[in-house]
């Protein structure tokens, strides 16, 4: 090493190792959970290249239901394909924090699986758009040139996130990150398992099986972290976390239920041609759940984590969106957040 003073031969033992530092040279085991969490992710390994995706005939939908379908598809990517970098940076940090290691391995699986997720959106759009990116293909219908100019809208929005969490993950510790990526998860799981259920395209059908169930052990994941850590949570991560929950809830509603305004910067059209899309992929066997639908699924989703944290006596804000009161959460600010899907 350039410029390292040498120091072996001036002590017996090396001095201390300054905290933190980015791994650790043990391998604890304390949380039994997650070691079950990590063997059903290891049974559960999928490959999205080997869906059924000879069954599936892309000229048996019109340009209309294939732009639809796909914009569906570009609204979930603007969250999931930003997934793989915000868990590698948490895997990054659990090294750091020299965490346990099946908290290591899980935040492994959660990386890998979040890969699967992303891979996925990119085959279905690839395939609905004969185009490898949902901005560089030549709308073909009306409806498909207005949904491109959402698309482009919402993965604006969502470029502003990444700064802010950037500096978010060192600031807070991890109790704090799990109860934002718990939102995330309970939000995923619940959507997943229910598009699985209503599609009629057996490569969707599949996929969204898949996806649902490594949500549902994702969310599994971060329980047993929180059941870990809340009960000795100091008073000021417990306020943080309320802060967090409002930032997920505004966040995540744009996938989950529709975008508030106050938090997306979108066009006025915007709402009225995403339910436009919505229609077209529902009539065409894509099953997106309908508006009082989303809204009573993300109300439940909220009321579970309100369970949670209830349990531990962290404050929930208030939610007046879905009907749920608590703590008001007046400015979220975009630079400082931390929920991911
Ligand atoms: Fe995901
Ligand atoms: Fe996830």
């Amino acid at each position: 090493m350039a410029g390292h003073d040498k120091i072996a031969k001036t002590m017996h033992m090396p001095p201390e190792i300054v905290q933190p530092n980015v791994y650790p040279l043990s391998w604890h085991a304390h949380t039994a959970k997650l070691e079950e969490v990590w063997d059903a992710a290891q049974r559960e390994v999928w490959d999205p290249k080997k869906l059924p995706w000879d069954t599936f005939d892309v000229d048996s939908y019109t340009w209309e239901e294939r732009e639809a379908i796909a914009y569906w598809w570009s609204l979930l990517s603007v969250f999931d394909a930003s997934a793989p970098p915000v868990f590698a940076e948490a895997l990054i940090k659990t090294y750091e924090v020299h965490e346990e290691d099946p908290v290591r391995r899980c935040f492994f699986s959660v990386t890998r699986d979040e890969q699967n997720h992303e891979q996925m959106c990119g085959l279905a759009i690839t395939k609905l758009l004969g185009s490898p990116s949902p901005l560089e293909h030549t709308p073909k219908t009306e409806l498909g040139k207005k949904a491109q100019r959402n698309t482009a809208w919402l993965y604006y929005n969502g470029s502003r996130y990444w700064n802010g969490y950037k500096t978010a993950v060192p600031k807070y510790p991890l109790a704090v990150l799990f109860s934002s990526f718990l939102m995330g998860e309970i939000a995923a799981a619940t959507i997943f398992h229910q598009m699985a259920a209503g599609c009629t395209e057996p490569v969707f059908k599949e996929a969204f099986r898949n996806i649902g169930r490594d949500e549902g052990r994702h969310m599994a994941i971060c329980m047993a972290v929180m059941e870990r850590d809340y009960p000795k949570l100091p008073p000021e991560d417990a306020a943080i976390i309320t802060k967090q929950i409002r930032a997920g809830y505004l966040f995540l509603s744009a996938v989950l239920f529709e975008p508030p305004p106050e938090f997306w910067d979108l066009p006025d059209d915007f709402i009225e041609v995403q339910r436009r899309c919505e229609a077209v992929a529902r009539e065409a066997g894509f099953h997106v759940p309908e508006y009082e639908m989303k809204k009573e699924n993300w109300k439940k989703a909220m009321l579970n984590l309100k369970g949670v944290l209830d349990k531990y006596s962290i404050p929930f804000p208030a939610i007046p969106e879905v009907g749920i009161s608590g703590q008001e959460i007046l400015e979220v600010d975009m630079n400082e957040i931390i929920p991911v899907f």
